[in-house]
C-alpha cells in the first residue's frame, strides 16, 4: 500500500472539522479547553456592554449580533443574559450563532445558529478564538533554499517537503 501524503491545510481541515473532527465531538472546544468566554462572566457583560455602544454608534436600537465560530453558543448566550444589566434592557438583539458544529441541545430559541455568516446584518461581529482555528498551508525553506509546501501522512503525521511554493 502507498503512503498518503497531503498539505498541512487538508490535513488540519480534516483533523478539527472533518465528519469525526475534533470540533465536531459533542462536548465542544470547552471539553477540553478554556477561553475567555468559559472563564468568567465578565467577558460576556464586557461584549453586552460593546454592543450596546454600536447600536448606540448605529443610532438604532434595532441591532444585530454574530458571533463567528461560536463553539457551542456560549458567548452569545452569556451576552443576551448579561443586556439588560449593561444597559441593553432596550435592545431588540437578533443574535446568530456561526459556527460548523450542530447546533447544541437546549440552546436559548432566540439564537439563530447557522454554517456561515449571515448577510446583510448591520452591528457587531465578534470572533473570539477562530483564526488559530482556520486551516492553512504550512510552508518551509529547505536545504536548497526554496520554500517548500509541507506534506502530512495521513497514517502516522511524518512530514516531509513537498512541491515550491507557487501563486
Ligand atoms: C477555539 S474555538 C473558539 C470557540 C469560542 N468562540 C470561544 O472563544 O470559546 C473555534 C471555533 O470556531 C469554529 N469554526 C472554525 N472555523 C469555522 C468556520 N469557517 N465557520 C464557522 N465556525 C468555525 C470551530 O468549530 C470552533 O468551535
Amino acid at each position: 500500500m502507498r503512503d498518503e501524503w497531503r498539505g498541512w491545510q487538508e490535513a488540519a481541515q480534516a483533523a478539527l472539522y472533518g465528519d469525526d473532527g475534533f470540533y465536531r465531538r459533542p462536548e465542544g472546544p470547552a471539553g477540553h479547553f478554556r477561553t475567555s468566554v468559559h472563564a468568567s462572566p465578565l467577558f460576556a457583560a464586557a461584549v453586552a456592554r460593546l454592543l450596546v455602544r454600536t447600536a448606540a454608534e448605529l443610532g438604532t436600537a434595532d441591532v444585530d449580533l454574530v458571533d463567528m465560530g461560536a463553539g457551542r453558543g456560549e458567548l452569545v448566550t452569556g451576552v443576551l443574559a448579561a443586556l439588560p444589566a449593561e444597559g441593553g434592557a432596550d435592545l431588540a438583539v437578533r443574535a446568530y450563532a456561526v459556527e460548523l458544529a450542530a447546533r447544541p441541545d437546549g440552546l436559548d430559541p432566540r439564537v439563530e445558529w447557522c454554517a456561515e455568516p449571515p448577510k446583510g446584518v448591520r452591528g457587531l461581529l465578534f470572533a473570539n478564538e477562530w483564526l488559530d482555528n482556520v486551516p492553512l498551508p504550512v510552508a518551509e525553506t529547505g536545504a536548497d533554499g526554496v520554500e517548500r509546501y509541507v506534506e502530512v501522512r495521513t497514517r502516522d503525521g511524518a512530514e516531509r517537503l513537498g512541491a515550491p511554493v507557487s501563486g
